[in-house]
């Protein structure tokens, strides 16, 4: 995988998926940390961030190199200078490039003239970095993904985007369900649906049926950044798919509830069922770090 980009999910195959989760429970475990010894990642945001921030810049950290983050009034990019310019300009300079962004455009024209790695550490089509944090938190839990069946409910978003491609990937049954006019695109179904691996994606608009067999049920906010000005018009469409105590009745006594964070507490979930014992919602925030420790390591050594 060294010198690549990870602009989607997609942009590595199943087995190079199930690679990254295999090398980051190894980092977890056993806290492998030095071989990005001198090397710097650059991250550009344009929106704000917690997690994502603080876990690349850790991750670097821990692998024996450094990070240096260009915030979007800093760098302005596309304003101050194109974007194409600014892909050229940190190549010269750094190891690699992480980016959260408004439109997935922007990730790609970064990734096409960049010479170093292009990360995609959000766009408005995808979340990989976030899929993959996930996906490791579900292998600490069951083990194996294969056969795994999971349900995630609200809007369909970045984050469904790539929880859909990556569920294909790694052999899980995915069920989406949305409120009617939120669902993904029917093309982002097929396109899951043509990708190498054993799993399957499903849409559907009933939040109770769609949450029978789930071992584990992912939401996310109704309105994504960038969106916001939406949600007020949007909270009449996604009340009824509010995780809450009664959705969570309809799915077995033991399925795990999922968020990617920030939640909003009283909108998309309730406070009752992200603080349940059956929350695991820092597991994944935690393993933000891990996955992304080993996708630098595994993009930006010499050797792999
Ligand atoms: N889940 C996630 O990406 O969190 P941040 O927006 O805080 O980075
Ligand atoms: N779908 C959300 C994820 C935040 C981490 C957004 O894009 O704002």
């Amino acid at each position: 995988m060294q010198g690549r980009d990870f602009t989607s999910i997609i942009d590595v195959s199943s087995e190079e998926l199930a690679h990254v989760l295999d090398v980051s429970l190894r980092m977890k475990d056993d806290g492998v940390r030095s071989s990005l010894s001198g090397k710097t990642l650059a991250m550009v945001f344009e929106k704000p961030s917690l997690r994502t921030r603080v876990s690349f810049e850790m991750a670097m950290k821990r692998l024996g190199g450094s990070a240096i983050t260009l915030l979007s009034h800093e760098i302005r990019m596309g304003e101050r200078e194109p974007v194409k310019d600014v892909a050229r300009i940190l190549s010269r300079m750094v190891n690699g490039i992480a980016v959260r962004t408004y439109g997935h455009e922007t990730v790609v024209e970064l990734a096409e003239h960049a010479s170093v790695p292009v990360i995609n550490a959000l766009s408005e089509s995808e979340h990989p970095c976030q899929a993959l944090a996930d996906l490791l938190t579900l292998r600490e839990r069951f083990g194996d993904l294969r056969g795994l069946a999971w349900t995630y409910v609200g809007d369909g978003n970045n984050v469904a985007r790539s929880l859909a491609y990556a569920s294909v990937m790694s052999g899980m049954r995915l069920t989406i369900v949305t409120p009617p006019n939120f669902a993904l695109p029917a093309e982002d179904i097929m396109r899951a649906a043509e990708l190498a691996g054993d799993g399957s994606v499903t849409q559907t608009t009933d939040a109770h049926a769609a949450v029978r067999d789930a071992a584990a049920v992912y939401t996310d906010v109704w309105a994504s950044m960038g969106f916001e000005a939406e949600l007020e018009n949007r909270k009449q469409y996604f009340q009824p798919y509010q995780l809450n105590a009664d959705l969570l009745s309809s799915a077995p006594k033991d399925a795990l509830v999922m968020h990617d964070l920030p939640a909003h507490r009283g909108e998309e979930i309730t406070d009752e069922v992200i603080e349940s014992t059956r929350s695991i919602v820092f597991d994944q925030a935690e393993n933000r770090l891990h996955v992304q420790q080993a996708l630098l390591a595994l993009l930006l050594q010499e050797t792999s």
